[in-house]
């Protein structure tokens, strides 16, 4: 049997940016994780930062390693067919930049700092169940090398993820969920290339199409397509003919190609389930809501949950103050919501949907072109896409 104060379900990066928070005001905390840390290490994910998680993760000492490898942007263009470039320009309107650093060297950090203060990760965990959540002391069950344990906490986090076991800690009919499934999906390829300057959407009628970044060194390039799509069919030269197809000229001749080091589908998401939060059960991160890749939201959602989670989980345990504890859900709602309908928004706006007929495409154009000519259309979608400052 093991005892801690916050039970942490999942070693994604809202689990242990948590526990890691927790460590800085004192709180002990224990992450199980399902995968083994290998997997974890090595999951490829979006790379785009909002302000507020930057200065976030330099406020809490993670600040070093993305200044060094990272890369801060005005904003993010969009390429429109047969139009002029337009960039959402977070840097006028809001002052703020964005940042450039993939969620991968984000969990390496992570695992880094918290295996230097002493936390404890048990990796590799399976049968992970959650009981008595609506009392003074709840505990999880679970099993490590075919061994049943069991951890005792006074909080459970549940950042599992959407496959995760932690929702399901919620009774049925306390639990409304919202989704929509889009009808197509990312191939996404990383190479060792040196990017464009700039990341950059592309809006086309082959189908929509982004260049993003790692590092100076490491591109990430992304093209819609059919659920159906195997991989294996997209030979590297395919995929960067086609690439190059749905960027403007200019552009698409700026492209360094070369092999691919990864290449994977990811299929458009979106899904809300709330409230986030059940007596002592927390959820934060992808265990709660996804959202589709445009607009790079998911792992700045995660870190904002995180946030509210933690100064609410201080103020409980070091004040016995549970104002922000009970508003917790409400709190990290509004801020997802806005994310959801930004995310549904920019890939409604900028994808090839199946059903497509000349009206939808037509007022898709004039959308794009009100945004092109008018100051306050721009700046709503800059200080949205930089992202809502915390509560
Ligand atoms: N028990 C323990 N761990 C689990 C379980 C379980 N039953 N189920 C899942 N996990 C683990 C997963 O293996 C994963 O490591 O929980 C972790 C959840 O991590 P993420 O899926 O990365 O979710 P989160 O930490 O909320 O981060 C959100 O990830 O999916 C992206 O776009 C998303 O960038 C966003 C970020
Ligand atoms: C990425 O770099 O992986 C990325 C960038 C912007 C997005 C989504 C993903 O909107």
């Amino acid at each position: 049997m093991e005892r801690t104060q916050v039970a942490i379900i999942g070693g994604g990066p809202a689990g242990m940016l948590l526990s890691h928070m927790l460590h800085l005001d004192g709180i002990d905390s224990v992450v199980l994780e399902r995968q083994t840390r290998d997997h974890v290490l090595k999951r490829i994910r979006a790379g785009v930062l909002e302000y507020g998680t930057v200065k976030l993760l330099r406020e809490v000492g993670l600040g070093e390693r993305m200044e060094r490898e990272g890369h801060a942007h005005d904003g993010t263009w969009i390429a429109w067919e047969n139009r002029r470039p337009f960039l959402i320009d977070t840097k006028r309107h809001t002052g703020k930049q964005m940042w450039s650093f993939g969620q991968t060297a984000i969990t390496e950090e992570l695992y880094r700092v918290r295996a230097r203060d002493g936390g404890r990760v048990i990796d590799d965990v399976r049968q992970v169940t959650l009981h008595d959540l609506t009392g003074e002391r709840p505990w999880i069950g679970f099993e490590r090398n075919d061994k049943t344990q069991r951890l005792e906490c006074e909080f459970v986090a549940g950042c599992d993820g959407h496959h995760g076991v932690s929702r399901n800690g919620i009774p049925k009919e306390r639990l409304r969920t919202f989704e929509r499934a889009y009808p197509f999906g990312w191939l996404g390829i990383m190479s060792e290339t040196p990017p464009l300057g700039d990341i950059m959407y592309a809006q086309h009628s082959r189908g929509f199409a982004l260049a993003s970044q790692r590092n100076p060194m490491l591109s990430r390039y992304y093209i819609q397509c059919d659920l159906a799509t195997d991989p294996d069919e997209w030979p590297d030269e395919r995929f960067w003919e086609e690439l190059k197809l749905r960027f403007p000229p200019d552009i698409a001749h700026k492209i360094v190609t070369g092999p691919s080091v990864e290449k994977s589908i990811a299929p458009l998401r979106s899904f809300v389930s709330e409230p986030m939060s059940y007596g002592r059960l927390f959820l934060a991160g992808d265990s709660a809501h996804i959202v589709p890749p445009t607009g790079a939201k998911g792992l700045n959602l995660a870190v904002s949950d995180v946030y509210y989670l933690h100064r609410a989980l201080i103020a409980q345990i070091k004040r016995s103050d549970g104002r922000y504890l009970e508003r917790y859900s409400e709190t990290a709602l509004r801020r997802v919501w806005n994310a959801e309908r930004l995310s549904w928004q920019l890939t409604q706006l900028l994808h090839v949907f199946p059903d497509d007929d000349d009206f939808t495409r037509r007022v898709r154009l004039d959308e794009f072109d009100y945004l092109q000519s008018s100051t306050a259309a721009q700046a709503a979608l800059a200080e949205q896409y930089v992202g809502l400052p915390f509560e």
